[in-house]
């Protein structure tokens, strides 16, 4: 299975232009699998609700078309982020599509910042997609710093996780090596680059958008500060196979009764 990223630089509330940025990059690929960051099309850093709602879309919207049409270029399944609209409220979702149409969409349920002044936490459980027999998981970058997230998608049969970022911390790289080992999945991260400097805030985003194995080994790392565009020929066949030696199965070999499982911490 041929999955990957592209590393952007999206201007921020510029749709048009940041998909023409991106239909330049994907003309001559030809994959199953496509991760674009977080909130792609839209840029991040918002400094208000209002401002944000005008850019927030259903799934008829242009994002879901713009994203029907790269799929139907590259044959792959694509996952981006783009603000979602449902009545009043805002989210920061990502949308998986085909060829054929929307599929379903993530809404990131660990908000990380200011992103809590305007989105709507996601109000819907994680899910895993079976696309042709692949399992593909959603999450949206701060999620990574929650461990629970990848381990449900793991535990609900993700072979791999797409993950959508604009991140701004440098651990989440590191980390991912951790939460892909621990759950023999493999995830493609991708992220953005640019800087976004709006009311009090000023954002440099990291860069570095990873392919990470099922047995934590780096499979790509893109720049620091380049757009850039990276695939690469995985086996998923390895995600499904959790047994770390011939004692060990990192699923079989949990120990619930012992695990702290209330919903505040003590
Ligand atoms: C982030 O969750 N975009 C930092």
């Amino acid at each position: 299975m041929k999955v990957g990223y592209i590393q952007t630089s999206p201007i921020f509330g510029e749709k048009r232009q940041n998909f023409k940025k991106i239909e330049k990059l994907i003309t001559k690929l030809k994959a199953d699998l496509i991760v674009l960051p977080e909130l792609f099309a839209t840029g991040y850093a918002f400094v208000s609700k209002e401002e944000a709602v005008p850019l927030a879309e259903d799934f008829n919207g242009e994002t879901a078309q713009f994203l029907i049409k790269m799929a139907k270029i590259t044959g792959a399944i694509i996952i981006g982020g783009f603000i979602e609209k449902e009545e009043e409220k805002i989210y920061n979702s990502a949308m998986i599509v085909s060829s054929e149409g929307v599929i379903g969409s993530y809404r990131k349920i660990h908000l990380y910042f200011k992103e809590k002044l305007w989105f709507f936490p996601g109000d819907k459980p994680l899910k895993v997609y079976d696309i042709d027999g692949v399992k593909i998981g959603i999450m949206i970058c701060f999620d990574w710093i929650f461990p629970e997230t990848t381990r449900t998608l793991a535990l609900l049969g993700a072979d791999i996780i797409a993950h959508p970022t604009n991140l701004v911390l440098p651990y989440c790289q590191k980390a991912m090596v951790t939460r892909c080992l621990e759950n023999r999945v493999f995830a493609v991260t991708a992220n953005r680059i640019g800087e976004e400097k709006r009311g009090s805030d000023h954002f440099t985003f990291t860069g570095k958008s990873q392919i990470t194995s099922y047995n934590g080994e780096i499979l790509s790392s893109a720049p620091r500060d380049e757009i850039y565009v990276d695939f690469i020929d995985i086996d998923i066949q390895k995600a499904r196979d959790k047994n770390l030696n011939e004692y060990n199965n990192l699923f079989e070999d949990r120990q619930v009764e012992f695990y702290y499982n209330t919903d505040k911490p003590k």
